[in-house]
């Protein structure tokens, strides 16, 4: 056992937190939308054909904001297949995914089921295969009242009232050479830009998401950045981040995933600001990291080299183990340190595809191990986000070297006195004996302790362990009476302390 110490005071703002920080995503990719979200033919489907078992989770889990409809899907797809009577709605080929779309589910069904589930629309727009028109197009379809081509087709279509959606994506990955229509940094720099100054003459009021990087190994990766904001800098609210994990090396090295996602995105908040400087400009731009996860993208190479042209293939449908989970906790806890300039994520994605729910074709549907980190955070994050003095135990990694066992944050709701501190024991051979100053909070009283863990970190989510690999209160934790706590942590844990100040 090593030790480590923290002191949390109310002074160390961070910044408020924001509900959309707890976004997810749903693309047309395998089973997410059909036989996901939307499977008319299943015992569960409501008379729109949304799978309620599915919504129930949604919910659950605390879903705020959902980016649609993709992802790769959207730089080769055409909106207006979508809408309309379905009947004639036509099947077309989407390259990204080796699929057959039948356009059944579109635009109109995604704003239902957002209603239905409570959350907020994310819309991304094809710059891809196609460019200002369209995008154009789809946010007078949206977000006009009425008496244009368009704003009428929607309301003959049923939506009498203007959907009123206020993110946007400009594209989708635009500088990786697997993305339908991959541009340059110049070439999609001056179309976001344009097409950003078109969609705000249409809507004022939407807030616009400019494609950063696809991860911080593109060869491109902050030259990127740095050339696309110098073209749109001024016209975009947010730039984008994606990052996925996986266990490709030691498992010591994934657990300190978290790491590499901190630095990725202080390189991205300074680029950001070196533009700022450059050009005069006051703004400070936000971050929209909105697609993260662990993804096993080696299982699915292996896959998509043998497919054939089908509808709703099961695609990336990795099942998650504990050490996944610990790691997309750490990743919650990286997104929550830069709450001052990340301002919207998705976990990429909701359902079957790489997601925290499953939906079992003609069966039930249950959670995996990565559900209850997010579900927890969304739940119990609330008020002000705190940095916290972590003084921690060191342990070796191959890849990222020497690391701090524990990652910590905490947030203080000012209103109740809640008090969450958020921890993760990324070292998976040794557990942590923890003490929290908390003498700033004047008083505080231990609601409970949960944590998730497992002698063996690689044991995997099925539908038969959803109730072995969940958090359990851990009951040696305490507070005395000089308001110090004192809790054990876990080798390779994700742990949730809730107090009342
Ligand atoms: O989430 C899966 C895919 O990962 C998305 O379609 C794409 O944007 C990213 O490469």
């Amino acid at each position: 056992m090593t030790r480590a110490h923290i002191t949390l005071d109310p002074a160390f703002r961070v910044a408020s937190v924001d509900r959309r920080m707890f976004g997810s995503f749903v693309e047309h990719l395998g089973r997410c939308v059909y036989g996901g979200i939307y499977d008319p033919g299943h015992a569960h489907a409501n008379d729109q054909g949304f799978r309620t078992d599915v919504l129930d989770l949604v919910r659950e889990l605390g879903v705020s904001v959902v980016r649609y409809p993709g992802g790769n899907f959207v730089s080769g797809y055409r909106w207006e297949d979508g809408i309309g009577p379905r009947e004639e709605r036509p099947a077309r080929l989407d390259p990204a995914w080796k699929t057959v779309e039948t356009n059944a589910f579109g635009v109109d069904e995604f704003m239902s089921w957002v209603a239905e589930s409570g959350t907020e629309p994310m819309m991304a727009v094809n710059l891809g295969s196609r460019g200002l028109q369209e995008a154009c197009d789809i946010v007078e379809y949206c977000n006009h009242p009425g008496g244009t081509f368009w704003s009428d087709l929607r309301r003959k279509n049923g939506s009498a009232e203007p959907y009123d959606i206020r993110l946007w994506c400009l594209g989708n990955e635009m500088d990786g050479s697997w993305q339908v229509g991959h541009k340059t940094a110049t070439e999609y720099g001056r179309l976001a830009a344009e097409t950003a100054k078109a969609m705000r003459l249409i809507d004022p009021r939407i807030e616009l998401v400019a494609c950063g990087s696809s991860n911080s190994r593109m060869p491109t990766f902050a030259e990127w950045e740095a050339t696309v904001l110098d073209h749109c800098y001024e016209f975009v609210d947010y730039i984008s981040m994606h990052v996925y994990y996986e266990e490709s090396a030691d498992l010591r090295s994934f657990l300190a995933s978290a790491v590499d996602m901190d630095a990725y995105i202080d390189s991205v908040v300074s680029t950001c600001d070196y533009v700022a400087a450059k050009r005069r400009l006051p703004k400070g731009m936000r971050i929209s990291f909105d697609e993260w996860n662990v993804w096993y993208q080696s299982h699915h190479r292996q896959q998509q080299e043998s497919m054939e042209w089908t509808e709703a293939p099961g695609l990336l449908q990795d099942r998650y183990t504990v050490a996944d989970a610990v790691v997309v906790g750490d990743m919650l806890l990286s997104l929550l340190r830069h709450a001052d300039r990340v301002g919207v994520a998705c976990q990429a994605q909701l359902v079957n595809v790489i997601a925290p729910i499953i939906a079992e074709r003609d069966g039930a549907a249950w959670v995996q191990t990565i559900f209850h980190p997010f579900r927890q955070a969304a739940a119990y994050a609330k008020g002000t986000v705190l940095r916290l003095a972590v003084d921690s135990p060191r342990y070796e990694t191959d890849v990222y070297g020497d690391v701090e066992a524990v990652s910590a944050v905490a947030t203080y709701d000012e209103e109740s006195g809640d008090v969450a501190v958020f921890l993760v024991n990324r070292d998976p051979d040794v557990a942590v004996s923890l003490d929290v100053d908390l003498r700033s909070l004047g008083a505080a009283r231990l609601v409970e302790h949960q944590a998730l863990s497992h002698d063996d970190p690689h044991t995997r989510s099925h539908a038969e362990t959803v109730d072995a690999l969940r958090p359990r209160q851990a009951d040696s934790t305490s507070v005395d009476a000089d308001l110090v706590l004192h809790a054990e942590l876990a080798p390779a844990s994700w742990n949730v302390v809730r107090l009342s100040a």
